[in-house]
């Protein structure tokens, strides 16, 4: 049988991403330890306790896990409660400790990529009004600046604030993340004070860093209307969609954040992203429902038609990435995509999720559009937040009781894709036969 091979171009970073509440174990200073602390906060009533344990060291032993698989680059956060523990106090061991893991990834030739904010507050923080004060974006530019200084020497690609869509509406709107509020206002504030936050970090890294890219990790979710031919469908699909998807990543390129019946000009956030970070997971489809009043009238579901994820959380819709990247065109930046995965405990549907979604992300590098990066969600399982240790996104599954790493074919999958810069016709019949005929048509 002929062979082929789908390339990628030179220097594409190939990584996974991670995020420290997530990984690191015994974050105690911060506002998801309250919460999980909390009775029937999390799914699963289970905590995020040590987490991966990279904390006490085992990051070194899942790095070399990452490189040994071939990848280039990985994404991982910095803990705010950790570095700054009040608001006057600074706690220099533990950027210390961050130094030494950015200088591990580069030991073991890998680019760092890191977030300073990935969903987690410091507890004083919260305590003074958490993303609602609006001394919030004063807070974040000097910890930031703080973080900067002590990391410049090793990295160059930062991520002022992980998925800003996703905080606001879990934390401000639905109610399920910390502070658990459901309230449309906090939520228009909170989003204009990440738009100053970041446009603050912005420009402080830049003038300490000059040659830093900067920029966020938006969530992109397409959000399609339930029946083609319902125009109310199509209606709230679009309102939804540009609540979610465009105001944020938007204002960061006008400077304006506009609403539909109110906008508010900040002026120094305009053109503050040297490259777009795209989290892309799934495709959700809206149908007008009165009855959702909190969720602007629009019943959100994943297609019936295609694969879901073990918790039915997700759905397997790989055009969707190609989508996301088309959208993203139009700010006319380098593209990343910062996260992409799925919840699949016993790696049934990842390997095809991997191929079918890189196989889109490969069409979008062919059309030409500036895709530099793929961080793959994630290296080894971790605390899923509000779902607590119920959904498996790892290439390796984690054992929390005993922190054994247990290898899932999608990581040597992945492995190959990642040291070969590309995806080979043999990788996908050996890790996904069933989609060989699609994948690589006669
Ligand atoms: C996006 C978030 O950034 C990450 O923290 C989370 O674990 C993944 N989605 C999967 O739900």
């Amino acid at each position: 049988m002929a062979q082929a091979f789908f390339n990628f171009p030179q220097g594409f970073l190939w990584g996974t991403a991670t995020a420290s509440h997530q990984n690191e174990g015994n974050n105690t200073n911060n506002n998801w330890w309250a919460w999980e602390n909390e009775p029937d906060r999390i799914v699963d009533g289970k905590k995020s306790d040590l987490a991966c344990d990279w904390w006490s060291g085992r990051w070194r032993e899942d790095l070399d896990r990452a490189v040994d698989a071939g990848q280039n680059a990985h994404r991982l956060s910095i803990e705010w409660s950790r570095i700054q523990t009040a608001p006057d106090r600074w706690d220099e061991s533990a950027l210390d400790r961050y130094r030494e893991i950015v200088r591990g990834l580069l030991e073991r030739g890998m680019t760092p990529m890191v977030t300073l904010h990935h969903f987690s507050d410091p507890l004083w923080l919260t305590e003074l009004g958490g993303w609602e004060n609006d001394a919030v974006a004063g807070y974040f530019e000097t910890y930031v600046r703080k973080v900067v200084e002590a990391l410049k020497e090793y990295v160059n690609l930062w991520i002022t604030i992980n998925e800003p869509n996703v905080f606001v509406a879990y934390s401000y709107m639905f109610g399920n993340f910390p502070p658990g509020e459901r309230d449309m206002l906090a939520a228009i504030r909170v989003m204009t004070n990440q738009v100053r936050a970041h446009a603050a970090a912005y420009h402080a890294i830049h003038s300490q860093q000059p040659t830093a890219r900067v920029g966020i990790a938006t969530n992109y979710t397409p959000f399609l209307p339930a029946k083609r031919r319902s125009p109310l469908d199509h209606l709230i699909a679009g309102v939804q969609s540009n609540l979610f998807n465009e105001f944020i990543p938007r204002a960061l390129t006008s400077g304006v954040l506009r609403f539909p019946l109110w906008f508010k000009r900040i002026p120094a956030a305009k053109n503050t992203q040297d490259f777009l970070g795209i989290n892309y997971y799934t495709r959700e489809y809206v149908a007008f429902n009165l009855r959702k009043a909190k969720e602007l009238f629009g019943q959100r579901f994943l297609s019936p038609d295609v694969e879901h994820s073990d918790t039915g959380y997700l759905a397997n819709e790989p055009e969707g990435i190609f989508d996301a990247i088309k959208w993203g065109l139009k700010f006319k930046l380098p593209i990343m995509i910062t996260e992409n995965g799925i919840d699949d405990a016993e790696d049934r549907l990842r390997p095809r999720y991997l191929v079918q979604h890189l196989h889109q992300v490969w069409r979008a590098v062919n059309f030409n559009y500036p895709v530099k990066g793929y961080f793959h969600w994630t290296l080894v399982d971790n605390f899923e937040w509000d779902r607590g240790w119920t959904q498996r996104f790892g290439l390796w599954a984690l054992d929390i009781d005993t922190q054994a790493r247990i290898k899932r074919p999608s990581a040597d999958l992945y492995a190959e894709i990642c040291r070969q810069n590309g995806i080979s016709s043999e990788v996908v019949k050996r890790f996904a036969p069933e989609i060989y005929d699609q994948i690589f048509p006669d």
